[in-house]
């Protein structure tokens, strides 16, 4: 069976380490970020309290463009797979959801 995918944004949105795009899954807030070329999305809800983490709207990285920094506290994730890196999210990293990038174009991959 063929999987239906969801439009979120254009590949040219993301930049490398850059501002990110918010978008929504069933009314829960979540975002995009390009890292190392390629595209992770996970749902923008920080492992120590359930706040989101952009400081500015779709702000997800640290200064040094490595990191995704949660505004509150400071906790640290890995922007290619969300773990936990430091700081009070304790191991607790973020959700990741499953996107896909094709001819310039971002989908999120739905069921
Ligand atoms: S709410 Fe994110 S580090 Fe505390």
């Amino acid at each position: 069976m063929a999987e239906k995918a969801r439009l979120i944004c254009a590949s040219a949105d993301l930049v490398e380490g850059g501002r990110g795009v918010r978008f929504e899954i069933e009314q829960q807030p979540c975002f995009l970020v390009r890292y190392c070329g390629e595209v992770h999305a996970f749902f923008n809800r920080c492992g120590h309290l359930p706040v989101e983490l952009d400081w500015q709207e779709g702000e997800f990285f640290d200064d040094s463009g490595l990191y995704l920094i949660c505004a509150t506290h400071g906790a640290l994730y890995s922007p290619a797979n969300g773990r936990c890196l430091g700081g009070r999210c304790n191991g607790k990293g973020l959700q990741a959801i499953a996107v896909i990038e094709i001819d310039g174009q971002i989908f999120l991959k739905e069921a």
